[in-house]
């Protein structure tokens, strides 16, 4: 079956939609039986769609999570109140005290900050390491390394990782790999193929895609699904049935989504690139990306979210240049269906492995379904606005 095919149908079991295109929003803490025998069949079952105590899943968590298992692949998908619960359930799964854990330099603040505040105080050490690191990865490895750590592209600067050999390695030494999938949603790229045993999503962004729910996946594979899904339960982790009707309604349209996100941010980075202003482009489809050749080698196509590095400017500038926007919204999210942008003057106190050399700030821009003409008529004005203040 091809993707868009899949995008449709995944996830719509008769038993969960009993008759009707969608499931419906089963809301359940008490799940009840009539009888002795049906409560055993219940227990029995529990890891087999059946409902059985409503932090254990209802029709409609199931139906999310098979859609989930069945476009990202991996034997079983478990859910989480957003996709910072997602990475830091999935990390502490599968370490104790005394663990230590390879993280890359590139990651999401958060899950740097979980490493440094919280995997700390629990005794388990971080390294981090160069998104560029390739087979590089090997010397890194010590006797108690238990996960390796990767985001493909990196948050902010966007570094595209050799997602396959990194894995390898890994495996030769007996570590678990674990990736955080935002940006490919599981629809551009996918994980399994590439040698990933645990691939994290903020479903939050192009899953959701609408800007209104917070949710985080774990997908796994067969090895590492039993041990995953048993400690998402013991940690309490469980989500709004609301809040996954909405998520399973997103996912019906993600591929149409991601195609008119990609063309509309190519067609405006491609703009910046003729800017005099523009110094970088770090979209992973350009070759002046890090790691363009295994976004080419691996991914099946992009989105809207992407970065650029300025040849010029200051605060005062850059303030100007972000306050005069109209359709570009300033917010920490992206892949809901609006444009949004951040301007950021150092990415220094995020890195500890690589260093950031640009001497002139750092705008990344979400790109959304407005008529792309219109983005790019916002930003010329306030390029305008930008040189006024230089
Ligand atoms: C790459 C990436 N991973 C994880 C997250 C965390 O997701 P959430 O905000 O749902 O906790 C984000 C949020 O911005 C993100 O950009």
């Amino acid at each position: 079956m091809k993707q868009d095919t899949k995008i449709v149908t995944a996830g719509r079991k008769p038993e969960f939609t009993q008759g009707v295109v969608n499931p419906s929003v089963t809301r359940a803490s008490t799940v009840v039986f009539n009888t002795v025998d049906e409560m055993n069949n219940a227990l029995k079952n529990r890891h087999n769609n059946t409902m059985l105590y409503g932090r254990r899943g209802t029709t409609t968590s199931f139906a999310f999570s098979d859609a989930m298992t069945e476009l990202e692949g991996g034997a079983g998908c478990a859910l989480y109140p957003s996709g910072t619960a997602a990475i830091t359930n999935a990390i502490i799964s599968f370490v104790e005290s005394g663990d230590h854990i390879l993280m890359v330099d590139s990651a999401y603040e958060p899950t740097r900050d979980y490493c440094d505040k919280i995997l700390a105080k629990m005794g388990v050490e971080t390294t981090y390491y160069d998104p560029l690191i390739g087979a590089g990865i090997e010397s890194l490895i010590k006797e108690n390394t238990r996960i390796v750590f990767l985001e493909s592209p990196g948050s902010i600067t966007m570094e595209v990782q050799d997602v396959p050999t990194i894995s390898k390695i890994a495996h030769q030494h007996g570590c678990i790999v674990m990736l955080d999938n935002t940006w490919g949603a599981g629809i551009n790229f996918k994980p399994f193929e590439y040698g990933v045993d645990i691939s994290v999503q903020a479903a939050t962004k192009y899953i959701v895609g609408h800007s209104d729910v917070m949710l985080g996946t774990a997908t796994a594979v067969e090895k590492y699904w039993p041990q995953l899904r048993d400690n998402s339960y013991l940690m309490g982790q469980c989500t709004s049935p609301d809040d996954l009707y909405l998520a399973l309604r997103g996912i019906r349209t993600i591929g149409v989504r991601l195609k008119q996100h990609q063309e509309s941010a190519l067609k405006v980075a491609n703009w910046l690139k003729t800017r005099p202003e523009v110094d970088t482009i770090l979209h992973p489809a350009f070759d002046s990306c890090p790691g363009h050749e295994f976004f080419k080698r691996d991914f099946k196509g992009s989105n809207g979210l992407f970065s650029f590095t300025l040849n010029c400017g200051n605060r005062a500038a850059l303030t100007e240049f972000l306050d005069s926007l109209t359709h570009f919204k300033m917010g920490y999210s992206w892949g809901g269906f609006e444009s949004l942008v951040l301007g950021i003057t150092s990415v220094d106190s995020i890195r500890s492995a690589t260093k950031w050399t640009a001497e002139f700030p750092l705008i990344r821009l979400h790109i959304g379904l407005e008529d792309v003409d219109d983005l790019i008529e916002d930003l010329a004005q306030g390029f305008e606005k930008f040189n006024a203040k230089l």
